[in-house]
């Protein structure tokens, strides 16, 4: 979950360290730190909170060197505070390292013992006195990274920079991902490639397992046995532009406004509009494709918003393929001893492609002998390069931390792969394809009809800021978005928020309503529409307040003058869950703003999150 930077050079890498450090800044943002090596000297600035905190500090107090290593920390062990930030020193020793080293007790107290001093609360620091501890007995700065590489336990990147070489950085990966960026006469190590895009696009990429001695004219890749070991060169596609706001207030609203835009693109890469028909395009390994034909079960695992979007998923799997889903938040399903179908499929979303939880599942189903599919916004991500059909979304770079454009685009391309399935399966006959993909094809001008809505739902926002409860209900694809507008607004505005499906809430949530309790209810006009009525009336009955997102048939039929309304354009049933998604984004959104949290880093959260 944090950023890890190195650089390598001829010229001084500081400010090089804090721009590759500033397009990291999504894996976590509680404190930042550079460390360089100037004269045989280490030195480092650190600092708590943002990036900005510790560029301040580097204006006021510059750092020499011509190699360095940086840091942006999302807290795992002690508290964000700028005693716990890295680089992490002892002696001659700097560490920065991403993820959490599981037997750092037993370490910290061996080198208690030996007299090494502890002066955070990290796991990292046992990493800097272990390196040292080897150094102390002999060994040279590559044998003692080596030495202490083999004794951590648990997911771990990291890069280590010692005072007696200027010309060395040690990095070893397992787990977390760890990319070497090839210069000219410069090498780079980041926790994406996206991060060195500015410095080069020539990327070699660890795998588990591996660690790395990088010098500013080549590189060397070993296993934990000190054996050489090869990994391709590959040529990065991650943009060198540093993605901005454009006009817009905060990157969340940028992300929503793109939506009509990217929707489209994701929808043309798996949708043959001229054809009018579905064009799975798999960007896996061709050579084992995807016959959704053979399956009897399909399993699903993600995490947050991509499992909610695994979840909208399910209902369109079983309805148009007749494919029964399992579907599990990847915590629970790697721990799980889920017995898996001979040859089964299992599906994997995440914008990222980095998601720990997520990752350890993949690794699971393919131990499990299953064929492994991704949807990923990170084409080059690790989930994307270890599964073999891989089918990305193209949403473009997701800033804010709140999930909205690719929550959208993963539901596009679910769609469109649930149709396909049909089709494959002999379920869904030409004609039934034809709607379909004409219907699909309609998603983005309904997007667009939904962003004016905007000064309207602002308006309802405003209600329900400083509110302390908010409830959400739906049936049927409804109830995933019911629970994705629930986490929307709670990592967003802090607001405590629930989601139920509506006809559960007679069975519990329903002793909450009072007239203090908003209840936002998603229901455009269906063939189970009147069910969920039934359901506002007990909640209006009991002083409920409620806001009912809804078509023009649907407000027709509630007949219910104390709701309160966001109309939304009459639509085909199969894109409501993409466009009514953007009406429960922008009302968390603005009950942000309302509120003054900031709306594209919440508190406590990172964008991509590399621990379990
Ligand atoms: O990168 P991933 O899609 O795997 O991330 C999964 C979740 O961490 C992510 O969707 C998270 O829930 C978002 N912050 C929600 O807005």
């Amino acid at each position: 979950m944090c950023g890890i930077v190195g650089i390598v050079g001829s010229r001084p890498v500081a400010p090089l360290i804090v721009d590759a450090l500033k397009r990291l800044e999504y894996r976590g943002y509680d404190s930042a730190g550079v460390a360089t090596l100037e004269d045989g000297k280490l030195d480092r600035r650190r600092a708590e909170g943002k990036l900005v905190n510790l560029e301040e500090r580097l204006k006021g107090n510059p750092l020499a060197g011509n190699i360095g290593i940086g840091h942006t920390r999302w807290a795992t062990h002690g508290a964000p505070v700028e005693v716990n930030a890295h680089p992490h020193f002892s002696g001659n020793v700097a560490v920065v390292h991403n993820g959490i080293i599981e037997n750092f007790r037993e370490l910290r107290n061996e080198l208690q013992s030996e007299g090494f001093e502890f002066t955070s609360q990290t796991d990292t620091e046992v990493i800097a006195h272990l390196v040292a501890k080897y150094l102390k007995t002999g060994a040279t700065p590559v044998q003692a990274a080596h030495s202490s590489l083999k004794r951590l336990r648990g997911a771990f990147a990291l890069a280590i920079m010692f005072a007696s070489d200027e010309d060395l950085i040690v990095a070893g990966r397992n787990g977390p991902p760890l990319a070497i960026g090839h210069g000219e006469d410069e090498m780079y190590l980041g926790s994406d490639a996206v991060a060195l895009a500015p410095f080069t696009n020539k990327i070699t990429y660890l795998e588990d397992g591996d660690w790395a001695t990088i010098s500013k004219s080549e590189m060397q890749i070993f296993d934990l046995d000190g054996k050489h070991v090869d990994r391709a060169q590959q040529t990065s596609v991650g943009s060198a532009l540093m993605v901005d706001k454009g006009n817009h207030r905060h990157f969340m609203i940028k992300e929503i406004y793109e939506q009509p835009e990217v929707i489209g693109h994701t929808l043309a890469n798996y949708v043959d509009f001229n054809e009018d028909k579905i064009a799975l395009r798999d960007m896996g390994n061709q050579e084992n494709p995807l016959d959704f034909a053979k399956l009897d079960r399909l399993n699903i695992t993600a995490c947050g918003t991509a499992y909610l979007a695994g979840y909208v998923s399910k209902y369109w799997f079983e309805r148009y393929a007749r494919l029964p889903v399992d579907i599990d938040v990847a915590s629970e399903f790697r721990y799980r001893e889920v017995p898996m179908p001979q040859k089964g499929l299992s599906l994997f979303i995440s914008q990222s492609g980095e998601t720990a939880d997520t990752l350890a599942g993949l690794k699971y189903c393919e131990e499990a002998g299953q064929h492994l599919a991704a949807i990923v916004n990170v084409r080059e991500s690790t989930i994307a390069r270890s599964s073999h059909s891989v089918f990305p979304t193209l949403a473009g770079p997701e800033i804010g931390v709140a999930s909205t454009k690719a929550f959208t685009c993963q539901l596009s391309v679910l769609a469109a792969l649930a149709v396909g399935a049909g089709v494959q399966r002999g379920h869904i006959d030409r004609e039934t394809e034809i709607k379909l993909v004409s219907e699909l094809s309609e998603a983005p001008r309904y997007a667009n009809e939904v962003l004016k809505l905007e000064n309207e739902i602002k308006e309802l926002a405003h209600s329900l800021a400083n509110k302390e409860h908010v409830l959400y209900l739906g049936r049927d694809t409804n109830y995933p978005l019911a629970m994705e507008g629930a986490l929307k607004l709670k990592e967003l505005s802090y607001i405590h928020a629930e989601a139920y499906a509506a006809g559960e809430l007679k069975h519990g949530p329903i002793a909450l309503i009072d007239e203090q309790m908003p209840v936002v209810v998603i229901a455009p006009y269906d063939r189970i529409f009147e069910k969920t009525v039934s359901n506002m009336q007990e909640v209006a009955a009991r002083g409920g307040k409620i806001i009912l997102i809804t078509d023009k048939r649907g407000a027709e039929e509630v007949g219910m003058d104390e709701a309160q309304i966001i109309l939304m354009p009459d639509m085909p049933e199969i894109i409501t869950p993409i466009i009514y998604s953007l009406p429960i984004q922008i009302l968390a959104y603005h009950t942000a703003v309302h509120m003054g949290t900031d709306v594209d880093q919440p508190r406590n959260l990172a964008k991509s999150v590399t621990v379990e």
